[in-house]
């Protein structure tokens, strides 16, 4: 076993870890909405509305902060009107970037809303930039928000609500530069204006930020448009194991080299959010406009014999250290990062959960955000830790990643991951002037490429570990390779 140290000063706070940070993605595309979160009321699968009772409970269990709907790429294609009233009536559609399937919208905004309330979550709604109108989503916010008499909110009475709802986050479009509608930074930071002009009734409003590290897209868009017209500026950026889109990597089948490589790749991240932070810094040193990594996660080729539109994969322990780096580069940068949004939350891509008829699994992904949920709201404060470098193909990552914070009850959360699929590690982790007096921890760990099945559901899942000790200002922690440890102390 190596000893490695680790300092923390729960004194020095850093910033606060917005809840946010632990947000989710939902998209109309594959069985991510129909099936995975919507069944239909007459379904014989547990539901409430049509929507299926296991996956609120699961959901309601890490406590979800914030659901990102309808998509993604769908968003630019999608014309709420198609989605509300009688479900007979409702328009069906073909969803152009996902399949080509048909979409019968019998999940829509109230189905949305309503689901975002059983799970107890903010909404954050996407509204259509690259083939919608500036009316259209200011009268989809007016339906959606508004308390007063007027023709939308009249519409939204006749079709069974009579209360607004609440959405918090609106966001201007998605990939306008991509799928939502090839734009240039010029030409959407005006269309941008446009839109926030009109779609009022959400606290804050979301412009569509760079393909993952283009600085051109942040430069312009800082530049032309201010604090006081975006709250956030978004980012999308996914680890795909082999860095070639035609072949991504499988998400089952896999070795130790492909296993760093990924790794690897996935610190890429803190090299983004570095240089995204320079940038908007320039433009707003006091961080009144949040960067909103409202797409990440790894994304492999589809897992064999499904649809290629579907995006459907398997979730291993690898892709628990993957989240687990990847919440912790959140939460060091959460002075800046306010909302992040992994994709997507069931049966697509890095998903939480996977759905089969009435079977419902939580993957590997899913038991680390429940390891880490009570960074949320809690202050970041200070800790460094001693590394190991890991070698991939493509480079160099350190081993072990961790974030500290302490919430308002003062109790201290550590969460820290080893990489490494050969060393063990022990951390004599000091921390001057805290006084605690329990420690306890859990701990996933499992063979890196081991997954949660239907018949097997638990395969890859947390225990309670007594692998670490309190002593006064010294905390020791016992972490194995390739493993996630969430400690708590009060
Ligand atoms: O999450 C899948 C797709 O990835 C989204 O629709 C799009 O925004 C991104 O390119």
């Amino acid at each position: 076993m190596t000893a490695l140290k680790m300092t923390v000063d729960k004194n020095n706070r850093i910033s606060k870890i917005n809840k946010e940070i632990y947000g989710h993605f939902a998209e109309h595309l594959g069985r991510c909405i129909y099936g995975g979160i919507y069944v239909g009321e007459d379904s014989p699968i547990p539901n409430t509305k049509g929507i299926r009772n296991d996956v609120v409970e699961a959901l309601k269990a890490i406590k979800l902060p914030v659901l990102r709907w309808p998509g993604g790429c769908f968003a630019d294609t999608y014309h709420w009107r198609d989605g509300i009233g009688p479900k007979e009536n409702r328009k069906k559609i073909v969803n152009i970037h996902w399949g080509g399937v048909t979409e019968d919208n019998s999940f829509g905004t109230h189905e949305f809303l309503d689901f975002c309330e059983m799970v107890g979550c903010e909404a954050y709604v996407a509204v259509n930039v690259g083939s919608g109108t500036v009316q259209e989503a200011a009268e989809w916010m007016e339906y959606m928000t508004s308390a007063n008499e007027s023709p939308m909110t009249e519409l939204r009475r006749k079709n069974g609500r009579e209360k607004p709802w609440k959405v918090k986050y609106v966001g201007i479009g998605n990939e306008n530069w991509g799928c939502g509608g090839e734009m240039n930074a010029d030409y959407y930071s005006s269309l941008y204006k446009q839109f926030h002009c009109f779609t009022r009734g959400a606290e804050q409003q979301i412009a569509c930020g760079p393909n993952g590290n283009d600085v051109n897209w942040t430069e312009k868009m800082m530049k032309n448009v201010g604090p006081w017209q975006m709250q956030g500026l978004s980012l999308h950026n996914y680890t795909v194991p082999t860095n070639h889109w035609q072949h991504k990597g499988d998400s089952v089948k896999f070795d130790e080299a492909e296993y760093y490589n990924t790794l690897q790749h996935t610190w890429f991240m803190e090299r983004i959010l570095k240089d995204q932070e320079g940038i908007m810094q320039r433009y707003d040193n006091e961080k009144r406009i949040g960067l909103i990594v409202d797409e990440w996660g790894i994304w492999t080729d589809v897992l064999e014999g499904t649809n290629p539109g579907f995006l459907y994969q398997q979730n291993s322990m690898r892709d628990a250290i993957l989240a687990s780096i990847n919440l912790n580069i959140f939460n060091e940068h959460s002075a800046r990062v306010k909302m992040a949004n992994i994709a997507q939350m069931v049966n697509v891509l890095q998903a939480v959960i996977l759905t089969e008829g009435e079977k419902m699994i939580k993957t590997p992904t899913y038991h680390v955000f429940d390891m880490y949920k009570e960074h949320m709201e809690a202050d970041l404060v200070y800790s460094n830790c001693d590394n190991r470098e890991l070698e991939a193909k493509d480079g160099k990552f350190p081993a072990v990643s961790q974030s500290v914070s302490v919430d308002a009850e003062g109790k201290m959360h550590i969460t820290v991951s080893n990489a490494s699929l050969e060393e063990d590690f022990e951390i004599e982790c000091l921390m001057p002037r805290a006084e605690y007096k329990n420690a306890s921890a859990k701990i996933l760990t499992a063979k890196y490429d081991a997954i949660n099945t239907f018949d097997n559901p638990d395969a890859v899942a947390p225990k309670a570990y007594d692998g670490v000790a309190l002593d006064g200002e010294k905390l020791t922690i016992k972490l194995p390779a390739c493993s996630v440890v969430a400690i708590e102390l009060c």
